[in-house]
């Protein structure tokens, strides 16, 4: 069956394949709550540098929430996009009085965080705390509609929520957390935008985007 197939051939790349990166050593949740929310606009070789300095002068979510908000927008110079940094803050100031300056694992509680939609508490969920949601951003998008060839318009919400509801049966009992990163990682190193590399692509054998000569049509995207 094509969606086994995937879920087994993808996790089989992965294990051998995923870079070394720094968000991947740990499994703190604040780490990887950082590390998404600088990777949602900036690229994973520019993010790392920063990534490292930040964690280093803001060790905990505790130092985080007290340090003054100008020197958290300081270690972003150069990132952009400095509401990330300050929602960032804000959202650990409400951990810091809501759940005692954990990281909460409960759905409702990771989404009630400044900053944090879908994706991001997907990633927390599933990269943090292993439990089979999904975090589907425009790499997993365009992985799923080739793979599966589905045609509809990324840039429609309904779509993004339509392979969300996919992700969870695709994930095998205790993977999550590979899995949701395969996914990224498949997106970012092989299933490219412009020319994907099929030929080394670990699930090409059932894309049928591939197979229907179809894989740079895809994903549809409408609106600039
Ligand atoms: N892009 C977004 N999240 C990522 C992650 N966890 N690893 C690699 N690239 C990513």
């Amino acid at each position: 069956e094509s969606r086994e197939y995937f879920s087994r051939e993808l996790l089989v790349w992965y294990d051998r394949s995923k870079r070394d990166l720094p968000w991947r050593r740990h499994r703190d949740p604040y780490f990887i709550w950082v590390s998404e929310i600088m990777l949602q606009q900036t690229r994973v070789d520019t993010v790392i540098p920063y990534f490292h300095r930040f964690i280093e002068r803001f060790p905990t979510i505790r130092d985080l929430a007290e340090a003054l908000q100008e020197d958290v927008v300081k270690m972003w110079e150069g990132l952009g996009y400095y509401s990330r940094a300050r929602n960032l803050q804000a959202a650990a100031q409400q951990i810091v009085e809501l759940h005692d300056g954990e990281m909460p694992s409960e759905r409702e509680h990771v989404f009630a965080l400044k900053g944090v939609g879908p994706y991001t508490a997907g990633a927390i969920l599933s990269i943090a705390f292993n439990q089979p949601e999904p975090a589907v951003d425009g790499n997993v998008m365009r992985v799923l509609s080739r793979y599966f060839l589905i045609e509809d318009d990324i840039a429609k919400p309904k779509t993004r929520i339509g392979m969300e509801k996919i992700i969870p049966g695709l994930i095998p009992e205790g993977r999550a957390s590979d899995f949701n990163q395969a996914l990224m990682e498949l997106g970012a190193l092989i299933c490219t935008p412009k020319s994907p590399h099929c030929l080394i692509c670990p699930v090409m054998e059932h894309c049928r985007g591939r197979i229907e000569g179809m894989e740079r049509e895809l994903p549809i995207k409408t609106k600039a």
